[in-house]
């Protein structure tokens, strides 16, 4: 994160401004809090810069395994899906499972048929030639690692072509950068919700589910208390089911802010630095984040605002001029 080009910093932050955009507009025109969350999270998944949809990150066999989640607070509707591979738009599928199923998680065949049979789109040639070339440079890197060479070396023995990838490759060698998207909106009824979307993370093994599709740990929404969601690493996020504790603490003390700190800093007793964050958004529309890793993108938008605010350093505060 720390390190990125200029470039990708300015495209990251176009992309994030561009789905709190994309709620806005569901908001502004009467839509509900699962309508928007799931706009800004399609954005994210549509637009390549993030780890979600297009822009998903490969396993360690070079395929494409993605997670996603919805979660309406009126109810606790629950739609997930896990491990799918060509679907375009994860999180509407999700909200297929939510609605149009007796079940609230489907995971890979199974979750392609669903799609197929709803008339989901789906990705042709995915993933696209830049995200191969970009894994074969993090083969390469990690093979290089292992063997002490460097990543030239490392290259030319797979005889990798790394191109415009190369610049993300090399601050990025190994893939800790994690850029799951997540949304939560609270709507003009009171209604809270929660969506995500991931690519997982990079390198995993074939089958591997992080925290996104699981309740309480990559999201959790109920009316009343608040909604939240959770990017980091999931195999720690998961243990300390972060995004049910963060709403445990609002129900608590009604404080979004207050809550995601200490749901952070749960996971850094357990896990250590550089796990993760939450953004989250209370009874009353309060909203509230917190990370222990060195950036986390963030965009928020609420009534009145002529435009949405952003931020992606942990020091950093809404870019609220706009
Ligand atoms: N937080 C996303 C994942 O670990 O899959």
């Amino acid at each position: 994160m720390r390190g990125m080009t200029p470039e990708r910093e300015t495209r990251y932050r176009d992309g994030l401004r561009s789905a709190a955009s994309a709620g806005r507009a569901i908001l502004e025109a009467g839509g509900s809090a699962m309508d928007a969350a799931i706009a800004a999270v399609v954005d994210m998944e549509n637009g390549g810069t993030f780890n979600a949809g297009l822009g998903s990150c490969l396993t360690s066999a070079g395929t494409v395994e993605m997670d996603a989640a919805v979660m309406r607070g009126s109810d606790r509707g629950i739609g997930a899906v896990a491990s799918i591979t060509s679907v375009a738009n994860p999180v509407e599928l999700s909200r297929a499972v939510m609605d149009r199923t007796p079940h609230c998680m489907l995971a890979a065949d199974g979750a392609l048929a669903f799609a197929r049979e709803q008339g989901f789109a789906l990705r042709e040639n995915f993933p696209p030639p830049s995200r191969l070339a970009e894994w074969e440079g993090k083969r390469a890197r990690l093979k290089a690692r292992a063997a002490g060479k460097t990543l030239e070396q490392g290259l030319a023995e797979l005889g990798g072509v790394l191109g415009d990838q190369e610049d993300e490759v090399r601050h990025d060698p190994v893939g800790d950068d994690h850029d799951t998207v997540g949304a939560v909106a609270f709507d003009s009824a009171g209604g809270v919700a929660a969506a995500v979307s991931t690519g997982g993370i990079w390198l995993k093994m074939p089958g591997r589910v992080g925290d996104s599709p699981l309740p309480g740990a990559g999201f959790w929404a109920v009316d009343a208390a608040g909604a939240s969601v959770a990017t980091g690493t999931g195999e720690s996020l998961m243990r300390v089911m972060i995004c049910k504790h963060v709403i445990d603490r609002i129900e608590s003390h009604g404080d979004p802010e207050r809550a995601c700190q200490e749901a952070v800093e749960l996971l850094e007793k357990h896990f250590g630095p550089n796990q993760g964050g939450v953004i989250a958004v209370g009874p009353r529309g309060g909203l509230g984040w917190a990370i222990n890793t060195n950036g986390m993108g963030r965009s928020m938008w609420r009534g009145g605002m002529k435009d949405a605010a952003v931020a992606v350093w942990p020091d950093e505060d809404w870019d609220r001029a706009r």
